[in-house]
């Protein structure tokens, strides 16, 4: 667990960077999945990851720069309610959460529309994630009408609206000490499940008992939720990148590509392996396998504070197309095929994403136009594959082969740790861990 005080620690690390002003951050709402039953409630990353607070219909307000030169940070949350909480449970209420998280002032979300326009009045400057939900939207803008009303009487409304999200991406990228524990906890979790669905894993099973089998390795282990919706991918489904049906079943021969990670106190992990539903690799199997996974080794080597964000990509990338070339999937030379893109028929995405409150977390890849260097604490996704669907121009007996390798791995000081080293992916180490 993340400890309280740190989100505080975290507001004002970020008031620091804000000029005069006043920070709105509202949480996620909730959202129906059908008529009166709802989705399981997800807060909003950047509000959770400056309060630390789960309940919906909250609003974390930050006023920066106020007459005393302090910041104020208010938070607008759901009374309690007696009666409402004989139906869904504890609720923090406003008093408690000044005194359990520590901010300034707490008030009702029912006071919200009332206090805004005079917390914004005489304000120069917003920061709020414009275009996030148009609903939040329209509010601001209320707000700050609102106060444009009383310009007569001297009042000043804000004149700029600043994107919240450009020093929030800045300060998540680059995970704590405590937020790495935390991702490694989760990452333990999900490659605990992983090891559990290659034991279990046998012919005849449908893809949704698979994912059963890690739904429960999750919970079991106290995660609150998958991460993302498990794809577990049997055969001709793992060239489908993004395949969620998970309801075919599984043949002896075929492949099986499982990409599913938890989520841990808000943090995701996010891992892929891909094996054979009969524990034995067949040989054009194993080729496609080998070429995946020597990529990704050079990707992880090439995980090195100081190099480029591109530089793992390039590496993966290096060695996949000398293996299409090698194995008669692309003609040319090496240069000639990235040039031409040719490879994009078998390696289409990126080989990773920064991970951390969001499975594709938040931060910018480039900065003025160039990728970014790496640094200590960066946290990411290295996952190269290789998805080969029926062509004319393809031999027959590569069809179907998907293959995903994925690890989450952070940067050290002196290279990299991968925090999912648990799941066996070298073809000797699965085939003997599904013996
Ligand atoms: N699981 C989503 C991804 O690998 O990006
Ligand atoms: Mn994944
Ligand atoms: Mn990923």
């Amino acid at each position: 667990m993340i400890p309280i005080k740190s989100y505080g620690i975290r507001r004002r690390h970020l008031a620091s960077q804000m000029q005069k002003g006043v920070a709105i951050i509202p949480t996620s709402p909730e959202r129906v999945r059908s008529r009166d039953a709802y989705y399981p409630y997800r807060f909003d990353s950047y509000f959770y990851y400056l309060t630390g607070f789960r309940e919906p219909e909250a609003v974390l307000v930050m006023v920066v720069g106020t007459d005393e030169g302090e910041t104020k940070d208010i938070l607008f949350c759901q009374d309690k309610d007696v009666e409402r909480e004989i139906w869904s449970g504890f609720c923090c209420g406003p008093e408690n959460a000044r005194e359990v998280f520590g901010f300034d002032k707490t008030y009702s979300i029912s006071r919200l529309d009332e206090m805004l326009p005079k917390l914004l009045s005489d304000q120069p400057k917003v920061y709020f994630a414009l275009g996030q939900d148009a609903r939040w939207d329209m509010r601001l803008t209320g707000w700050i009408n609102r106060v444009r009303e009383q310009v007569r009487s001297g009042v000043s409304a804000p004149a700029e609206i600043c994107d919240s999200r450009l020093l929030l991406d800045e300060m998540r990228l680059f995970k704590s000490a405590e937020e790495l524990q935390v991702m490694r906890r989760a990452a333990e979790i999900s490659t605990g499940a992983h090891r559990r669905v290659m034991r279990t894993t046998r012919p005849g099973m449908k893809e949704y008992e698979v994912e059963a089998e890690l739904l429960h390795e999750f919970r079991n282990h106290g995660a609150e939720a998958p991460a993302y919706t498990p794809i577990v991918a049997g055969g001709a489904n793992a060239c489908v990148l993004h395949y969620v049906g998970n309801n075919m079943e599984l043949k002896s021969g075929d492949l099986l590509l499982v990409d599913a990670g938890c989520e841990l106190h808000g943090y995701a992990a996010d891992i892929t392996r891909t094996f054979p539903v009969n524990g034995k690799f067949s040989s054009v199997q194993k080729d496609v396998y080998q070429l995946a996974l020597s990529a990704q080794a050079a990707a992880i080597s090439a995980v090195q504070p100081g190099n480029r964000w591109d530089e793992p990509h390039i590496a993966a990338l290096q060695v996949l197309v000398q293996g299409f070339v090698d194995l008669g999937l692309c003609r040319g030379s090496v240069d000639s095929v990235i040039q031409s893109g040719d490879y994009k028929r078998f390696y289409m995405h990126q080989t990773g994403h920064w991970l951390g409150l969001d499975v594709h977390d938040v931060g910018e890849y480039k900065h003025d136009g160039t990728w970014r260097l790496l640094c200590p604490g960066m946290t990411f996704t290295v996952e190269p594959g290789c998805y080969i669907r029926p062509a004319d121009n393809v031999p027959r007996h590569f069809w179907n082969i998907g293959v995903r390798i994925e690890d989450d791995v952070v940067v050290t000081n002196a290279g990299c740790e991968v925090l999912t080293a648990a799941v066996p992916k070298t073809v000797a180490e699965i085939e003997e861990l599904m013996r």
